[in-house]
């Protein structure tokens, strides 16, 4: 079965060894310049979390919305995708979700319960444009309309994902989806469309979420729509059309969207983490965290490929030009970061790179998803590393969860201490880096609510409330009382 073939765990193995290269280390701009970079702001507290700090949960449109037939919206990679045989694990699809499409007002006020501030979601792009590109879909945006005018009724903030991995079907049949730059130009008419008519109420918009995973298992494993596997040079190409696609957002969003409006990527930058914390290690795991993510993060906030990069690509490089570099590096507002799992623990080492990679043991800890590996300390380091290495002065920590068995007990409740054990070790971290002026604005738990976990189907529960598929049902779980607690005390519990 091709979801069987390419754990997460491998992913992130391959992933980061593809955009490693074998020479020329460069120490990249603003290295040295954490102390100016987060001193701009002084949010520190005593204890807990800055007061102004934003707790939101997230979400995306396929995973929850359902509806995929109502109201004109047309087929994206996905529905294509959960409905040929062998792909999902337990032959699910996203058709009904959990009915967020028609429940959303009663999520929002499981928003409300829990006292978060924020809601980041994303727009189908299908819904917007069942072509593609062309006419736009007349009833497109009544969904995301009521949805964010439900939300600032109940005093949440939107926080709008243009791009959760939902591409219409239509441009992966006439154009070839991400492998080719037309489809990055009809993603910067979407978004402008869409920030032409959402901007009076959204004012943060992310652009991509997770470039790395849509383009590795997309289009390289094959395990994730739509399920290609793509020669070594095809897929740094599909990696470069999305970062360009990302960049011809960010103008567009700028030219169409009101004023105030903020934007930036959803990343699940290859996080590094130094295997023992001293000057030595962690200098190296900066210089890792650098090159593993040449291919995206490092060209958006350095508009360049590094050397390196360019180096271990060889003849597999991206066809690219100047002005492709000036446009994905457009300047951001904020960089978003998806942290859930050590991807590697770096060891200075004598060689040409500056660092070895330390192999996981066997033994490593994991959550209930094998992939999922247990690393509260990454909450420090991603966004410290991006904040030193690029002198980034607005961050926030866009997903951050985990699946649990999520059995009830024999009173009925859900004790997923698990989860519990899991969120109050990363917030701990969360809140290290806050108290040491990484400026780290705000944190989206992953999930709200239980949904279609890809090509896991609904078997990874990654929800504060447990979803009943049957009855679409939602119910609070122990630690949607623990998150409640977290923020009300504005501390990690
Ligand atoms: C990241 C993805 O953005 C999200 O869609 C997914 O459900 C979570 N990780 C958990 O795997």
């Amino acid at each position: 079965m091709p979801f069987k073939r390419f754990s997460r765990r491998q992913f992130g193995r391959i992933a980061g060894w593809s955009a490693l290269a074998t020479s020329m280390l460069s120490t990249g701009p603003g290295l040295a310049q954490l102390d100016e970079a987060t001193g701009a702001r002084n949010r520190k507290t005593s204890s807990g979390f800055p007061n102004d700090f934003l707790w939101g949960t997230a979400t995306s449109a396929y995973q929850v919305e359902g509806a995929v037939n109502e109201d004109g919206r047309g087929p994206s990679i996905w529905d294509r995708f959960a409905h040929t045989p062998g792909t999902i694990a337990d032959h699910s699809n996203g058709d009904t979700a959990t009915n967020h499409y028609h429940l959303y007002k009663e999520d929002i006020q499981l928003m409300k319960t829990l006292g978060t501030k924020a809601y980041r979601f994303s727009i189908a792009w299908p819904r917007v444009f069942p072509e593609g590109a062309g006419s736009p879909n007349p009833k497109g945006l009544d969904f995301y309309n009521r949805l964010v005018d439900e939300l600032l009724a109940n005093d949440i903030k939107p926080f709008a994902t243009l791009y959760h991995w939902d591409l219409p079907q239509a441009l992966q049949d006439r154009l070839g989806g991400w492998t080719s730059r037309d489809t990055s130009k009809a993603f910067a008419d979407y978004a402008a469309h869409v920030t032409g008519r959402l901007s009076d109420r959204v004012k943060h918009f992310f652009t991509i979420n997770e470039c790395s995973r849509l383009v590795h298992l997309g289009h390289e494993f094959g395990a994730d729509a739509p399920g290609l596997k793509l020669s070594p040079s095809d897929v740094k190409q599909v990696r470069h059309n999305v970062a360009l696609g990302h960049g011809l957002a960010v103008q567009a969003i700028r030219a169409n969207g009101q004023a105030g409006i903020r934007v930036g990527p959803a990343e699940n930058a290859v996080s590094c983490i130094p295997a023992i914390e001293t000057p030595a290690n962690i200098r190296a795991a900066e210089i890792a965290t650098r090159e593993l993510n040449a291919g995206y993060l490092t060209a958006i906030l350095e508009g360049e490929y590094t050397d390196a990069y360019l180096a271990q690509a060889g003849k597999d490089a991206p066809k690219y030009t100047a002005e492709d570099l000036r446009i994905i590096s457009s300047p951001i507002d904020f960089v978003g970061l998806n942290v859930y799992m050590p991807d590697h623990y770096v060891v200075a080492a004598d060689n040409e790179r500056g660092f070895t990679l330390a192999p996981f043991p066997k033994s490593f800890p994991h959550m209930k998803a094998t992939w999922l590996r247990t690393g509260p300390e990454t909450m420090y380091w991603v966004p410290r590393h991006v904040a030193k290495l690029w002198n980034v002065k607005s961050i926030y920590i866009t997903e951050n969860g985990t699946s649990g068995s999520d059995q009830p007990a024999a009173d009925g409740t859900i004790y997923d201490v698990d989860r519990i054990m899991y969120l109050r070790n990363y917030l701990t971290q969360l809140q290290r880096a806050t108290s040491e002026g990484v400026p780290v604005l705000g944190y989206f738990l992953w999930s709200l609510m239980d949904n279609f976990e890809w090509s896991d189907g609904y078997e990874q529960r990654f929800g504060l409330h447990h979803v009943d598929f049957e009855t679409r049902r939602r119910t609070p779980k122990l630690s949607a009382a623990f998150y409640r607690e977290t923020i009300a005390r504005n501390a990690v519990m």
